[in-house]
């Protein structure tokens, strides 16, 4: 297994199994599987090793989070609607030491009221939004210069 500190751990939320053919027109036409062997292939190139998992389920990316404090040096993390609701996945950033960054395909504050409000944002290292998928790589950028500072 590659360094803690040399691997990266991607969380997706709720519905984003569904992305392609969920809301395109909001979420592009992106899977997440495209996604993921993009980042993987992008992690290679920037010596990181990336871990991309998702759930629908809040207690399971809780679980993750906790065990990201080992396992790995930075979290991207992509909490869909729970982003919007969970005190619990805030409570859960602010319990591990290592930087979390929060990432979205499109721009919540440009959407409607209920999306204008992250619990997230509050407790990451940084946030980025409405690029669509890029703005995971944006995110591995982002990620691979805090680990290596
Ligand atoms: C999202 C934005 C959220 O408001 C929404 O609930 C999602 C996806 C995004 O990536 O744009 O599920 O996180």
């Amino acid at each position: 297994m590659a360094k803690k500190y040399h691997s990266i751990l991607v969380l997706n939320g709720p519905n984003l199994n569904l992305l392609g053919t969920r809301e395109p027109e909001i979420y592009g036409s992106t899977t997440l599987k495209q996604i993921e062997v993009s980042l993987i292939s992008h992690g290679k190139t920037i010596g990181l090793e990336v871990a991309f998992r998702q759930s629908n389920h809040e207690g399971q990316l809780i679980d993750w989070l906790q065990e990201a404090a080992i396992k790995h040096a930075a979290v991207i993390l992509n909490a869909g609607a729970y982003t919007h609701s969970s005190i619990a996945l805030h409570d859960a950033i602010k319990s591990i030491a290592i930087p979390v960054i929060e990432v979205h395909l499109s721009n919540p504050h440009a959407r409607e009221r209920f999306r204008h409000r992250s619990y997230l944002s509050p407790v990451v290292k940084g946030v980025i939004c409405g690029f669509g998928a890029h703005g995971y790589t944006l995110a591995l950028e982002a990620a691979a210069r805090i680990v290596k500072s």
